[in-house]
């Protein structure tokens, strides 16, 4: 059964921001964009950067070491979609912001 894992109060997160949180193992950012909130990985595929830090334009989270961007609905770069980072279902219970535990990597 899919389990939900409560990472943050929905005052955690200003609009237009990300925040980083650990979920069974995975680094996982979790963006406000305009009052929706959004969960994504953390990780950059380029080379590493933690895309929490990055900014949001167009609901894509925007890299903040060179500005690869990503959707953040369906985690496609979109110079080319092909590539993707995961994205993870997310929903609000009250305040409570409740990220879908992935599964364990290997
Ligand atoms: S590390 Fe993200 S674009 Fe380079």
């Amino acid at each position: 059964m899919a389990e939900y894992e409560t990472v943050a109060c929905v005052g955690d997160i200003p609009e237009g921001e990300g925040r980083a949180y650990t979920v069974n193992g995975r680094m996982i950012a979790v963006f406000n964009d305009q009052g929706e909130f959004r969960a994504t990985d953390d990780l950059c595929p380029h080379m590493g950067a933690p895309l929490s830090d990055g900014y949001i334009l167009e609901g894509a989270v925007v890299c903040p070491w060179h500005a690869w961007r990503f959707c953040m609905q369906d985690g496609g770069w979109t110079d080319n979609p092909a590539l993707k980072i995961d994205v993870f279902d997310l929903k609000l219970d009250g305040e409570d912001i409740q990220v879908l535990v992935p599964e364990k990597d290997g």
